[in-house]
């Protein structure tokens, strides 16, 4: 059973789901548009039920065997009514670099789902899942750009407290860092 779904009963509005064969074509919908709008450029468009299930498995070797210079990282992916609507990425432990930017989680809506609660609910969903993978993280760091006030809003909405924002050369605009704790059970 998907692990949010174990955790908290709740399947309503969507849920978040492992990578999995089962999501194929929706996928493939999804990463064209995400192509299309500047996003995930490094990820191929597996269209072969053959390059799918290779691309399935660097997913999870990205778990357990992250590729030099990375950390481990666990992908999830948002459907809803059957269709991949968003993916949330969640890295642990940090390095240097995303201690700056990136984070201990980032997060996508597919461009023709935005603007609809999805960006909201992605991390709402995420947060327990979170926990659940990594029950001794203390907290957790999110960071976005302080021209992106839909992420902004979906991190303060989500609990996010405000840290600090750094300037830093090379990004397009300050970049705002927020942590969010993990409830006391
Ligand atoms: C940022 C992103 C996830 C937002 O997704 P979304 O599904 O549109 O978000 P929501 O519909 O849940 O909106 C969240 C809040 O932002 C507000 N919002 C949405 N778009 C906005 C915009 N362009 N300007 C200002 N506020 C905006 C919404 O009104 C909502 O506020 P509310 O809760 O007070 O109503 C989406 O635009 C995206 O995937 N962007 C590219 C990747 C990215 O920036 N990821 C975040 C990295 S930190």
């Amino acid at each position: 059973m998907d692990p949010f779904v174990a955790a908290t009963g709740r399947v309503a509005e969507g849920h978040l789901t492992r990578p999995s064969g089962d999501h194929h074509a929706s996928f493939l919908t999804a990463m064209r548009e995400f192509h299309a709008a500047g996003h995930y450029h490094n990820w191929p468009l597996p269209a072969t039920q053959q390059s799918f299930a290779s691309f399935l498995a660097d997913l999870e070797l990205a778990i357990t065997c992250p590729l030099p210079g990375y950390v481990p990282e666990q992908t999830f992916w948002l459907v809803v009514e059957g269709q991949v609507c968003g993916v949330l990425h969640f890295r642990n432990p940090l390095n240097a670099a995303l201690r700056q930017f990136g984070g201990h989680v980032g997060y996508t809506i597919r461009p023709s789902k935005r603007k609809q609660g999805l960006g909201s609910r992605i991390l709402q969903l995420g947060l327990p899942l979170i926990w659940q993978v990594a029950p001794s993280l203390e907290r957790i760091l999110l960071t976005c750009y302080e021209n992106n006030p839909a992420s902004q809003r979906i991190i303060e909405r989500n609990g996010g407290r405000w840290e600090n924002t750094l300037h830093l050369a090379g990004h397009p605009s300050a970049i705002r860092h927020y942590w969010i704790e993990q409830p006391v059970a």
